[in-house]
């Protein structure tokens, strides 16, 4: 129904249409109506509402331009070729499809909004429409399989890169969010087809909150997360931030392709907030206590215990020193 209204809005443009009118047309109660209006207010939408005349678009929400991003690339593949929607349930399972259907390294698909955003560990992504990056690139590199949390976290130092590159204090929280104000900005989401123990297509997912506002999270969420315009408080040009980002991590792939990864370790290590001081992760063989030393060739993470022992921890979640 909110697709007819928009169409409505579009072939009638600069005119009104009230309440009555459009429940008549589309068959559905008044409430109805106003719910789908107030909805697209949510979603970025400026419809006025004036008494005897009803409802008006007066401006839609900006869409992000694929074209004014190629304008800003420096990379040989990477968002060389990008697909761009409106609104899709994960670019994750896109960018697969895509995959398979014979896209190049570096492909990209980019979406306004996700109905069913995934992020780590089988949780929902937050991914509200028009202010965020909500992208996964597909990636073809010729690495073993325990090689792959080396993407993700040439993939954290990218990010983290480019914002500190625009004076942002960005640190990345082992293993790769990305952390403003110890609240979490980004996030990154890796998953594979793996084929006799190599990577045949690894989709890297990747959830930037650039514009988004206090109001644009639920109040559970805003304990832990935050956004770029939150933390900077000004505006965003997502399409700028992109090409950044994505001439940056190009570049590391390159050197990773080149060098192998310790190089990466080295910017990554520089990079993380925990280094030296006692975290704590949850793992599934208990929760593990000691000093962060930094992280292994592999990504683990080394700590120290109070006993002086040193523990290489593959998977867990750190939770926030005390
Ligand atoms: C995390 O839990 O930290 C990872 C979040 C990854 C979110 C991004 S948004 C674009 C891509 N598509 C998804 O469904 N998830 C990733």
């Amino acid at each position: 129904m909110m697709g007819q209204i928009l169409r409505w809005f579009r072939e009638h443009p600069d005119q009104y249409i009230s309440g009555e009118q459009l429940s008549k047309q589309l068959k559905v109660s008044r409430t109805a109506v106003w719910k789908q209006i107030r909805q697209l207010r949510n979603e970025g939408y400026k419809i006025e509402a004036y008494p005897k005349k009803g409802y008006k678009l007066v401006e839609a929400p900006r869409q992000i331009s694929a074209v004014k991003i190629a304008s800003m690339l420096k990379t040989v593949s990477f968002g060389q070729q990008m697909k761009c929607y409106e609104r899709i349930g994960s670019t994750q399972t896109k960018a697969f499809e895509w995959a398979e259907q014979g896209a190049r390294e570096g492909a990209v698909v980019l979406t306004e909004m996700q109905l069913s955003g995934k992020g780590r560990r089988g949780k929902t992504w937050h991914s509200p429409p028009y202010k965020g990056l909500w992208m996964s690139m597909i990636l073809k590199p010729v690495i073993p399989l325990q090689f792959t949390p080396h993407l993700t976290l040439m993939i954290a130092v990218a990010l983290c890169r480019v914002l500190r590159q625009q004076n942002v204090e960005a640190t990345i929280k082992w293993p790769n969010d990305i952390m403003l104000d110890q609240k979490k900005c980004a996030g990154i989401l890796l998953e594979t087809a793996a084929e006799d123990e190599r990577v045949r297509v690894a989709v890297a997912g990747i959830g930037i909150s650039v514009n988004l506002e206090l109001e644009d999270y639920p109040e559970e969420l805003l304990k832990h997360v935050t956004s770029l315009k939150i933390a900077t408080r000004r505006s965003w040009d997502r399409e700028q931030l992109l090409a950044y980002f994505l001439n940056e991590w190009e570049t590391l792939y390159l050197l990773y392709m080149a060098e192998g990864f310790e190089p990466i370790r080295g910017l990554w290590e520089a990079l993380c907030c925990h280094i030296g001081q006692t975290v704590e992760i949850l793992t599934v063989h208990g929760v593990k206590k000691g000093k962060m030393l930094g992280i292994n060739s592999l990504g683990a993470l080394k700590m120290e215990q109070h006993d002086g022992k040193q523990l290489e921890i593959y998977s867990g979640d750190l939770k926030n020193p005390f």
